[in-house]
């Protein structure tokens, strides 16, 4: 199949263009579209040999269940049931953004929801997103990658993973947010965090007074608590996490990377301690935690295509942890402290 590329500039939404996306949907077709978090892989919820296609071209293991993507939030309620009484305000909050709900589902999916009786909903907030999903209707929507390996924030990245796999790629340029939407099971009394996101258990807290924070589960307790079972995130090189005081972890850095390919993600507190010779990544500001994870995907697999080791400096984020969450995966949990070494 030979993959077609459209360029759609967000800000001035050409509808024809995604006439012709929506018309591959709706003939059962795949179709990466930009969001605000990465690119999703877009079929129609309604087309069961669409859906088992996007498990077989990602090489998705079936029994990990995909977000619905919906253009109207009050999509939701029809959606779902037994809905709790703060969820409206989730809705009123954050929707369209980048948070997906887990709530009891309305109906059935022959495939996409992998048996669950809970569906996972979000309303993304990208002009492109929302005209395709206006056209198409509900797309369930993994990220446009292969499994376990990095999400794509740009079209090139789809492209580099599935090129001749799927139909047709709108290109909308980077997505601002950079890493995956939080996932929040809203089934119970209180809001309870699965995957960390942008909008973190303290946001959600301000506005229905609680969130369970998120625990990092057990492997294989529970495979759909943020897709846990599986090795996600990760680069094809040997990658650690060196964690505590910035300075300290750049300096075992430097030692740890001596004499071997190596590439590091440092932060704009710490890329004047590394000689020139070494291959370093400004991730951004510690103190802007929103531009490290936008820029954290594109580094990870810049430095991927060049080095066989990759080190990245621990960030602490008063912010909910989602980039240390999504680091430490990509480091398949390998991380220590500077000060062992
Ligand atoms: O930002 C995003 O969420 C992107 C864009 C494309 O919207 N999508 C995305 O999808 O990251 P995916 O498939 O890569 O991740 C979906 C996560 C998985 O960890 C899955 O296990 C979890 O959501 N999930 C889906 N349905 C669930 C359910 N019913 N209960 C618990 N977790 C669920
Ligand atoms: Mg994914």
């Amino acid at each position: 199949m030979n993959t077609i590329v459209k360029d759609v500039d967000p800000l001035c939404v050409d509808k024809d263009i995604i006439r012709e996306a929506a018309s591959i949907i709706l003939s059962g077709g795949l179709v990466a579209f930009p969001t605000e978090t990465v690119y999703g892989l877009g079929a129609s919820c309604d087309i069961e040999s669409a859906v088992r296609d996007i498990y077989a071209v990602k090489c998705r293991p079936t029994d990990n269940p995909l977000i619905l993507h919906i253009a109207d939030a009050s999509d939701f309620f029809k959606l779902t049931v037994n809905t709790a009484g703060y969820v409206p305000l989730l809705i009123e909050a954050f929707c369209p953004g980048p948070l997906t709900l887990v709530a009891k589902s309305a109906r059935k999916y022959a495939c996409g929801s992998a048996g669950l009786d809970t569906i996972a909903i979000r309303m993304p907030n990208h002009p492109v997103a929302l005209e395709l999903i206006k056209q198409a209707g509900a797309m369930f929507a993994p990220s446009a990658n292969i499994s376990g390996g990095i999400s794509p924030t740009t079209a090139a990245h789809v492209l580099n993973d599935l090129k001749d796999r799927v139909h047709c790629v709108l290109n909308g340029g980077a997505c601002a947010v950079g890493i995956e939407s939080t996932v929040a099971d809203v089934t119970g009394d209180v809001p309870r965090i699965l995957r960390p996101g942008a909008v973190t258990a303290n946001d959600i807290a301000s506005v229905v007074g609680a969130c369970d924070a998120f625990v990092e589960p057990i492997a294989n307790n529970n495979p759909f608590s943020g897709g846990i079972k599986y090795t996600r995130y990760a680069p094809k090189a040997n990658m650690r996490v060196v964690t505590g005081h910035p300075l300290a972890a750049a300096q075992a850095i430097i030692r740890l990377a001596h004499g071997k390919n190596a590439g590091v993600l440092a932060t704009a507190q710490t890329m004047n301690l590394y000689p020139n010779s070494m291959i370093v990544i400004n991730l951004g500001d510690r103190d802007r935690p929103e531009k490290i994870s936008a820029n954290l995907y594109k580094s990870l697999r810049e430095l991927d295509a060049k080095v066989d080791y990759i080190f990245a400096e621990g960030i602490d984020e008063a912010s909910g942890g989602a980039v240390m969450d999504r680091l430490l995966k990509a480091a398949r949990g390998s991380a220590m402290p500077a000060e062992e070494f």
